[in-house]
């Protein structure tokens, strides 16, 4: 049969209209067009750390390819990395955790949407910050949800309080998603308020799901986790940013222990199981060798903010609230100008730094900010910031 050449255009789901580009791909997509053009890119933009795995994990890898150890897994992952991520819970965040509540995701991208699937039915409200990282509504509106955003500010270290949470509740609210340390702002919710918001949401009949996905990339303070505050929170982790595995699609959902079957039937389903070769080379993560490592390296994250923070003040650039963890500085740039969208655009083009302008995080005040993602070495951030005193028009306003 001849293949048709313009056959008609397939009719998609309505939920697809409701999910945008996720910008910050697209501005990496412009800034690497550029660099094949030649030019010099110091690139701020991207959320992944410019270290890799651990020499131990590499090695484990290698070892489970000889070994063969290629099929199919478990659906809610191997035992004995479920009892490693329920032990560094306890290790490094002093909680007592059942391995059995832990669901090993391909990244926390699929913990975040199974916990949807499994939660959030056609209608159902979403609550969440804004800003916050751009794929938590798209996870809402993937199963027909509807995400809610909430302005938030520097007042409120730019996270949802429970007071706020209580006066957005409504009949149509099913659970809050809530992101500490969060991106953009890499700023943390105090742990008594974590507390306040769970109780919020439990008064109420609803989910509280908590991405730490940055949790132990947290600095000057010695990190809490959501799992404490009781087996019905809801709490998602990932191998991709303290780990420094962004690429091998690895997190986990730490579930209520009577709802296990119902996230196992789910995974069996969605994925079968997450990649087997990265669970297996990530049972070495948590060897005293790559641990030692990895936590060398959040200190060399927290010399590197320690850097660029008052550098980007000394610019001109206002930062409100002091970020405490990730790896993110959300930069209030309305001293230069009142649109971050071409003021970003701009500074790729012309200084060849590329930060996200605020419109990917939300609708708040989006054109006075800019996130910068100091993933990187402080030599790329010196430059940066050469490239920016030279750069910068002259201010028009006082921040702020
Ligand atoms: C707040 C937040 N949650 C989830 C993710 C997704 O991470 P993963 O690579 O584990 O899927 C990211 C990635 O940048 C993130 O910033």
């Amino acid at each position: 049969m001849p293949v048709p050449l313009h056959p008609p255009a397939l009719q998609l789901a309505a939920r697809t209209a409701r999910i945008e580009p996720f910008r910050v791909m697209e501005l990496v997509k412009r800034a690497r067009a550029l660099e094949h053009a030649g030019r010099s890119i110091t690139h701020l933009s991207i959320g992944e750390p410019d270290f890799t795995a651990a020499p131990p994990v590499v090695a484990a890898l290698k070892a489970a390819v000889d070994a063969g150890a290629t099929g199919y897994t478990a659906a809610l992952g191997l035992h004995a990395l479920r009892e490693a991520i329920a032990r560094h819970a306890g290790d490094a965040h002093g909680v007592d955790l059942d391995p059995a509540r832990v669901v090993v995701t391909a990244g926390a991208s699929a913990a975040l949407l199974l916990a949807c699937c499994a939660l959030v039915d056609p209608g159902a409200q979403v609550l969440m910050a804004d800003p916050c990282y751009p794929c938590n509504r798209h996870f809402v509106s993937a199963f027909d949800g509807v995400p809610v955003t909430i302005p938030v500010g520097a007042g409120s270290r730019f996270q949802l309080d429970a007071a706020t949470v209580a006066a957005h509740w409504t009949a149509a609210v099913r659970g809050v998603l809530l992101a500490t340390p969060s991106n953009p702002t890499g700023t943390s919710i105090a742990f008594d308020e974590l507390a306040r918001l769970v109780d919020v949401a439990r008064a109420r009949g609803g989910f509280t799901l908590v991405d730490e996905i940055y949790l132990d990339l947290a600095y000057g303070h010695r990190p809490q986790s959501a799992v404490a505050l009781g087996s019905d929170v809801l709490v998602a982790g990932s191998f991709s940013k303290f780990f420094h595995m962004t690429g091998w699609r690895l997190g986990w959902l730490v579930v209520p222990p009577a709802l296990v079957d119902t996230f196992e039937k789910l995974a069996q389903n969605l994925f079968i199981c997450p990649s087997a070769l990265a669970q297996h080379a990530a049972l070495a993560c948590f060897e005293p060798e790559a641990m030692a490592l990895y936590r060398q390296r959040r200190d060399e994250f927290q010399a590197r903010r320690d850097y660029i923070v008052p550098a980007l003040r000394e610019l001109g650039f206002s930062i409100p609230v002091e970020p405490d963890g990730a790896f993110y500085v959300y930069l209030d740039c309305s001293a230069f100008t009142a649109d971050s969208s071409a003021f970003a655009s701009q500074m790729l083009e012309e200084a060849g730094v590329a930060l996200v302008p605020g419109e990917d995080f939300g609708s708040h005040q989006p054109q006075r900010w800019l996130r910068l993602s100091y993933a990187t070495s402080l030599a790329h951030l010196h430059e940066a910031v050469q490239r920016l005193r030279a750069w910068l028009p002259p201010r028009t306003a006082s921040p702020g």
